[in-house]
């Protein structure tokens, strides 16, 4: 692909991004706990999920996408930390025995495992609320911006975003082409990536021009990632990725790995990933973003 290393100063930057977001989950914990009383068990699940350690790739994009736009990471603290939680939503329920019924994420016992299924589907969507609350009440952002993060979170998350994706990959009992199989991608996963990026440019208040760049480089971000997610469930080592490995086989899923192989399909990534770079040309200071880019695919966990 590229040949773009992921240096020492990208990881430093990295690790910035990941901090300032769980100083801020922390604070959004602690402010949520405060109105709770019998139902405060709920915050504990929503939170064990939270905090298990996950790789916050959507919140850091949403930060860097507002830098790379020219404002600041405090004005997009509020929509990546929405995102999380709604990704940390979609994972909880992902879990649930109902979906893919794995029994460990982000490297221990999935949520319903450690408080049970009715507290997990609570959790999920008391998560899912408290995104739009987050953004919604935070009133340091401008009206009109708070107004299109809250558009574009709830768009990228619902039936034609995420949650549509899942639908298909839970439901659907046809046989999947490379075409159905790449658009079911770009919802249950692109979807919540293209919110991640494009969030980012809306809260910088950024142009038209870099919002729909940051939509195209999010498309082919997001059709890498989950087929590097799908190659990793077949190959990787369950330790690093804090899943169980095999999953997909086990369900008797159709991945771009199963259908294609796994050679073809990190070409496919690789090929993707370099289409998501040419959109990073017209941001300023985009280096930290290329080499994440080039971290996303060369990823083990
Ligand atoms: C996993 O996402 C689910 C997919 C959309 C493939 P991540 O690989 O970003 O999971 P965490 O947040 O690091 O746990
Ligand atoms: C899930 O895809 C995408 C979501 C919207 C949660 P997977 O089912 O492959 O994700 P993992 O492998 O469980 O993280
Ligand atoms: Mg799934
Ligand atoms: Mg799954
Ligand atoms: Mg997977």
């Amino acid at each position: 692909m590229s040949g773009i290393a992921f240096t020492d100063a990208a990881k430093a930057r990295f690790s910035e991004l990941v901090d300032m977001t769980e100083a801020h989950l922390e604070k959004l914990r602690i402010k949520v706990l405060e109105g709770t009383a019998e139902q405060s068990g709920i915050v504990d699940a929503m939170w064990y999920s939270v905090s298990a350690g996950g790789k916050r790739i959507r919140p850091v994009l949403t930060l860097e996408f507002c830098r790379s736009c020219g404002g600041t990471e405090q004005q997009a603290l509020s929509a990546a930390c929405a995102l999380e939680m709604i990704h940390t939503f979609s994972l909880i329920h992902d879990d649930l025995p109902c979906m893919d019924n794995d029994d460990y994420r982000r490297g221990k016992p999935s949520c319903h495992k450690a408080f049970g299924e009715a507290e997990a589907l609570l959790a999920g969507d008391a998560l899912l609320n408290l995104a739009y609350e987050t953004i919604a009440g935070d009133e340091s952002i401008p009206d009109g911006i708070r107004t299109a993060l809250v558009c574009e979170l709830s768009r990228c998350t619902g039936i034609s975003g995420m949650i549509g994706g899942q639908v298909i990959d839970t439901t659907y009992s046809g046989g999947f082409d490379e075409k159905l199989l790449l658009d079911m991608y770009s919802m249950k996963t692109g979807a919540l990536l293209k919110a991640a990026c494009r969030m980012g440019c809306i809260a910088a208040d950024a142009d038209n021009e870099h919002i729909c760049a940051a939509e195209r480089y999010a498309e082919n971000v997001g059709l890498a990632f989950q087929i590097i997610d799908d190659i990793l469930d077949m190959t990787g080592d369950e330790k690093l990725i804090g899943k169980p490995v095999g999953s997909d086989a086990q369900n008797g899923k159709s991945t771009y790995a199963s259908l294609k192989g796994i050679e073809a399909s990190r070409e496919k990534a690789a090929q993707l990933t370099g289409k998501a770079l040419c959109e990073l040309d017209i941001f300023e200071n985009n280096g930290f973003l290329k080499e994440f880019t080039a971290f996303l695919l060369e990823r083990n966990y």
